[in-house]
């Protein structure tokens, strides 16, 4: 693949650019007035277009080969036991057609991966190791529904530059809290724009990229079949069932296909083993480290009570930023999960950054760990400079955590965003918390 030449579509060159044009406005959407680009990323488009491409990937590299039963190999960086969470060895040799020179020279094993942007370059291995676990747990088990895990809706004639917080669409948190933060994590500092792997229009340039989303693609999985409160649904939305793309197959033929024929692995030959330390996990019970309400000592250090969009104009977060919310008055009916909104958010996309969030702890700053049942979930954005801003809204499921923490009964709770990663200027136009559908 690496050595075939750029004109062909099958070269590493293209397969690489296909993914920059899906991700960096290098299409427009069909059908709709005006030129609007189409993006793959902060939907529900994200896992299905994701792995057609990797689909048609595998086949490409099956079939230069002469194997048609050739298997990408994934990277299950979610892995805290057996050393998954270190970037696999088989990628950093030198000199073998898998290694890529542009990478971070701090995440290099046995060095582990951290999958929170808070996590501090001094930290122990066992703290990383349980804010890794975190998030995991925060991402893929408490975010149970389609929208939470694999984001909402993204429809025909939606710019993403350019919305209200009505038409905002909503980031998943398998793509946004753990997908992005390997991106960050492994792209190399040192070059502009962390490349390889740390902007979408570089990343697929290093092989390391198609393993760290064939994980992706397996987690996807994993959350729809092997979570303890039983199988859960895919969007079923038609916008979503008939989203189309095209891609080029293994004899470099273009070829159009749909979300709904992606839906079911097993159709398109893909089978993933049950993962050794899935359950680690699943199963992970995040303390609290805090017992009592903050709301007291919030008021009383001046943080401002903070309510739904249009209410408040627009807030700046700065470095960080705290509000009390509050939540819903009526008992909360069966089959929903209580949820908060950042509505709004309008991210500056000159560099990285990324929004924390954490419920009952006042001032949170970057240094404040991610492993505990305070922390809520963050939203990574990685750095496309030719985009101005990315509008969005982002939620996280907020009910386990407040039982988790005793604050069931609370009527009001402290929210607080922290900015990380950068000084990007991030601005929300609100907060709310209600029960959503499961
Ligand atoms: Cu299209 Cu991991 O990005």
């Amino acid at each position: 693949m690496r050595a075939l030449p750029d004109t062909d579509p099958r070269s590493l060159t293209v397969q690489a650019n296909i993914h920059c044009s899906f991700c960096n406005g290098g299409y427009l959407q069909a059908g709709v007035n005006g030129n609007i680009p189409l993006q793959v990323h902060f939907s529900w488009l994200f896992l299905p277009w994701h792995r057609w491409y990797l689909y048609f990937h595998e086949r490409i590299l099956g079939s230069l080969i002469g194997d048609p039963g050739f298997s990408l190999l994934y990277w299950n960086w979610d892995d805290q036991v057996y050393g998954g969470n270190e970037i696999p060895e088989l990628f950093t040799r030198v000199n073998t057609s898998l290694y890529d020179a542009k990478r971070r020279a701090e995440v290099q094993p046995p060095t582990i991966v951290p999958l929170a942007a808070t996590t501090l370059p001094n930290m122990s291995a066992s703290i990383v190791t349980n804010q890794n676990l975190n998030n995991m747990y925060q991402s893929v088990v408490t975010a149970s529904t389609a929208s939470l895990f694999m984001g909402g809706a993204l429809r025909a004639g939606v710019d993403l530059s350019n919305v209200t917080v009505l038409n905002n669409t909503l980031g998943g948190s398998l793509e946004n809290g753990l997908h992005t933060a390997i991106h960050y994590y492994v792209g190399d500092p040192t070059t502009q724009l962390l490349q390889n792997m740390g902007n979408f229009g570089t990343a697929a340039r290093d092989p390391l990229f198609y393993s760290h989303h064939s994980n992706v693609d397996r987690l996807w999985e994993v959350w729809r079949l092997n979570m303890p409160d039983g199988e859960r649904a895919d969007h079923t939305d038609p916008d979503f069932l008939n989203a189309e793309f095209v891609f080029y197959d293994e004899n470099a033929n273009m070829v159009r296909v749909k979300v709904s024929d992606v839906l079911d692995n097993q159709k398109l030959g893909v089978y993933y083993k049950k993962g050794r330390s899935d359950h680690v996990w699943i199963n992970y019970s995040p303390p609290a480290s805090t017992n009592e309400s903050a709301v007291p000592v919030a008021l009383s250090g001046g943080v401002p009570l903070v309510g739904e969009s249009p209410l408040n104009g627009t807030i700046s977060i700065g470095t960080n930023f705290s509000a009390i919310v509050k939540r819903p008055s009526e008992e909360k009916p069966s089959k929903t999960l209580e949820v908060l909104t950042i509505q709004g958010v309008q991210v500056a996309r000159d560099q990285f950054v990324a929004l924390v969030a954490f419920v009952n702890i006042p001032w949170a700053t970057e240094n404040t760990t991610t492993d505990s049942a305070e922390y809520l979930g963050t939203f990574n954005i990685v750095p496309d400079p030719a985009k101005s801003s990315l509008n969005t809204n982002v939620k996280y499921e907020i009910g386990d955590n407040l039982k988790r923490i005793g604050l069931e009964k609370e009527a009001e709770v402290v929210i607080s965003l922290v900015v990380t990663g950068s000084n990007a200027t991030v601005t929300i136009q609100g907060l709310k918390i209600d029960y959503e559908d499961q």
